[in-house]
């Protein structure tokens, strides 16, 4: 089982929007996938149609009883963990003193599922607190969307700092330009200045009209219309490296 953070400390990167068509470019391939959505918001969930049992809180989940709220979506072998309304508070919870033990809950929670998914996704909140570290943690892979603006980049910058005072240096970071307008002078300008730093990836994700529809229809891209849409094959290509770098 290999996990896979999409997160950034920056709102509005993408980070939905890839966890959502990697979910579903996975389960094409064969894989048996979970997705989490960790962000209270609930916006994956919402992609998926899903939306929590009543029962269903963070104490459920951070009490390790959350395996029965986990739901099948419409996509054979891609199940799905919905967020709830008090994981806003996740971070509170998370923390009962300075061990450094505290990071490793979410990795501790995770691990009872090694037998029955080969992938789980953590599609993440927007912050940079104790529960991002439990992320970093438990995650195999972090893969962090960078829109090609300076404020993108200093996020970048701060979560590279965030993994040396974590001292995981930065073997587990992946980033890739997201939501690129060619035509634009400053994401060319910002693509080319950073994109050969090591940690980028090649492929990157456009800014795609058919990806910013996902929240009508509900579904996601490759699952609607052509498999072979600019938006699906971005997302297909993306995947395929990101196994190829960090996930084989
Ligand atoms: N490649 C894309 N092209 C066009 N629109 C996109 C693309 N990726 C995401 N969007 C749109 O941009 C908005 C923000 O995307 P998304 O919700 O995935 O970001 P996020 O990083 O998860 O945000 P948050 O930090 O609030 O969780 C959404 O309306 C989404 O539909
Ligand atoms: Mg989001």
């Amino acid at each position: 089982m290999k996990i896979l953070a999409v997160y950034s400390s920056k709102g509005g990167v993408g980070k939905t929007a890839t966890s959502v068509n990697l979910a579903y470019t996975a389960v094409q391939t064969g894989q048996r996938v979970l997705l989490c959505d960790m962000d209270s918001q609930g916006a994956a969930s919402y992609y998926y149609r899903i939306k929590p049992k009543k029962k269903f809180n963070r104490s459920r989940l951070l009490s390790g009883s959350y395996y029965q709220f986990i739901r099948g979506t419409d996509y054979p072998g891609l199940d799905l963990l919905p967020a709830h309304f008090s994981f806003r508070n996740l971070d509170i919870a998370l923390k009962n003193g300075e061990n450094k033990k505290n990071r490793k809950i979410l990795y501790g929670l995770l691990k009872p599922l090694e037998s029955e998914y080969d992938i789980i996704i953590l599609d993440c909140p927007p912050n940079l607190t104790l529960l991002s570290e439990n992320i970093i943690t438990a995650a195999d892979c972090v893969l962090t969307p960078v829109v090609p603006t300076t404020l993108s980049v200093l996020a970048l910058s701060q979560l590279l700092k965030l993994f040396k005072k974590m001292d995981c240096g930065k073997r587990k970071i992946l980033a890739f330009f997201s939501m690129v307008e060619g035509r634009k002078t400053m994401h060319r300008g910002v693509m080319q200045k950073y994109g050969k730093h090591p940690i980028f990836v090649k492929n990157y994700i456009p800014y795609n009209a058919e990806i910013e529809k996902m929240g009508l229809y509900r579904k996601p891209v490759g699952a609607r219309g052509s498999s072979l849409s600019v938006g699906n094959s971005a997302y297909r290509k993306l995947w395929s490296e990101i196994q190829q770098r960090r996930l084989a």
